[in-house]
C-alpha cells in the first residue's frame, strides 16, 4: 500500500486577473487530500471518501458504480490513471478539503494521486515533474482553463506567487478564517464571465486587473514583516475590485461583513472564483474564536486554516 497526502490552498490576492497574466499569490492550507493505492490484479478501482461523496465507488474495469453520486474526484483519478497507464490498482480518495469551493480540492487530489503512483510504480518522478504532470491533468480535464497555482501549491506547499512562472516565496505561517457559503460555485463559468467582461469593457476591467496584480504583488512584505493591518486593508481593496468584476454574491458579502463587524476581522475577501464557495478572514485582536462564531451566526460554515503548510508527501 502506497499513500500520499497533498495540501488545498488559499489564493490570498490576485484571482480572475491571474488569468491575464498580472501576479497573484496562494498559500498551501493544513486541510489535505491522501490518496492510498494498493495493487488490484485484474482490476481498477476508485473509492472516494470525500466529504460530500461519502462512500462513493467507481469499478473502471467493470464500470460498475457503487453510488449514484456525481463524483467529480474520480474524474480526475481516472484522467490520472490514464496518464500514468495504471492497471491493476485500488485508488481510495479522502479529503478534508469541501470541493467546488475554491479551496483547490481538485488539485490536491490530483497531485496526491500522482504521487502515491509513482511511489507504488517506481516511476520516480521528481516534484517538478509532479507539479507539472498534475497541470497537465487538471487543466484537461478542466477542458483548458485554470492558472497553475492550485497543483503547484499542492506540489511544493509554501506560499507561491504565479503570474507568467511560478516563483516560491519564502514566507512564515499565517493564520486565516475560512468561510463556506455552503454553495459550490463553477470556476469555468466564473472565469468565462470575467473574461468576456474584459473584452467588452477593455478600458475599465484592464485598469482592475492591473489594480489587482498590484495589491498581490505588494503583499509578500506585509507577511515577512507582519504587517497584518496593512494585510488587511489590502483584502478589503481586493474584495471591493472583485465584486466590481461580478463574482461576488449575497452570501459572500454576508459573511464579508459579519467578519469585519462582528468578528473585529483586519480584512476579509472573497477566496477562488467567487459567487458562492469561501470568503477568508484574518483575524484581528479578538482573535480567530470570535471570527468562527461570527461567520457561524451568518450561516456559513468556519474554520481555521494555517498557510505555508507542507505540500505533498509520501505518508
Ligand atoms: O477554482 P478556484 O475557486 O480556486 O478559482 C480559481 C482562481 C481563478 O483565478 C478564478 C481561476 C484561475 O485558474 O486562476
Amino acid at each position: 500500500m502506497t499513500m500520499a497526502s497533498a495540501p488545498g490552498k488559499i489564493i490570498l490576492f490576485g484571482e480572475h486577473a491571474v488569468v491575464s497574466g498580472t501576479a497573484a499569490l496562494g498559500g498551501a492550507i493544513d486541510l489535505r487530500a491522501r490518496a492510498i493505492v494498493q495493487s488490484l490484479p485484474g482490476r481498477i478501482l476508485i473509492e472516494t471518501d470525500d466529504l460530500s461523496l461519502r462512500g462513493f465507488s467507481l469499478d473502471l474495469s467493470t464500470g460498475e458504480i457503487r453510488s449514484a453520486s456525481a463524483a467529480y474526484a474520480t474524474r480526475y483519478v481516472s484522467a490520472v490513471l490514464k496518464e500514468l497507464g495504471a492497471r491493476d490498482v485500488r485508488v481510495m480518495i479522502e479529503s478534508d478539503i469541501p470541493p467546488a469551493a475554491g479551496l483547490g480540492s481538485s488539485a490536491s487530489i490530483v497531485v496526491a494521486t500522482v504521487a502515491a503512483l509513482n511511489g507504488h510504480l517506481g516511476l520516480e518522478l521528481s516534484q517538478k515533474e509532479i507539479a507539472a504532470l498534475s497541470y497537465r491533468i487538471e487543466k484537461e480535464v478542466q477542458k483548458g482553463r485554470g492558472s497553475p497555482m492550485d497543483t503547484a501549491l499542492a506540489t511544493y506547499g509554501g506560499y507561491q506567487r504565479i503570474a507568467d512562472d511560478n516563483q516560491r516565496l519564502d514566507l512564515p505561517p499565517l493564520e486565516m478564517v475560512v468561510g463556506y457559503t455552503r454553495l459550490p460555485h463553477d470556476t469555468f463559468s466564473l472565469v468565462e464571465k470575467v473574461q468576456l467582461l474584459k473584452e467588452r469593457y477593455p478600458d475599465l476591467v484592464g485598469p482592475i486587473f492591473q489594480a489587482i496584480g498590484a495589491i498581490s504583488e505588494r503583499a509578500a512584505p506585509l507577511i515577512r514583516e507582519q504587517r497584518l493591518k496593512d494585510l488587511g486593508e489590502l483584502m478589503d481593496i481586493n474584495h471591493g475590485l472583485l465584486e466590481a468584476l461580478g463574482v461576488g454574491s449575497r452570501e459572500l458579502s454576508e459573511l464579508v461583513y459579519a467578519a469585519r463587524n462582528t468578528g473585529g476581522a483586519l480584512g476579509a475577501k472573497l477566496t477562488g472564483a467567487g459567487g458562492g464557495g469561501c470568503m477568508i478572514a484574518l483575524p484581528g485582536m479578538a482573535g480567530k474564536d470570535a471570527l468562527l462564531v461570527a461567520l457561524r451566526q451568518a450561516r456559513g460554515m468556519a474554520f481555521a486554516a494555517m498557510m505555508g503548510c507542507e505540500g505533498v508527501r509520501l505518508e
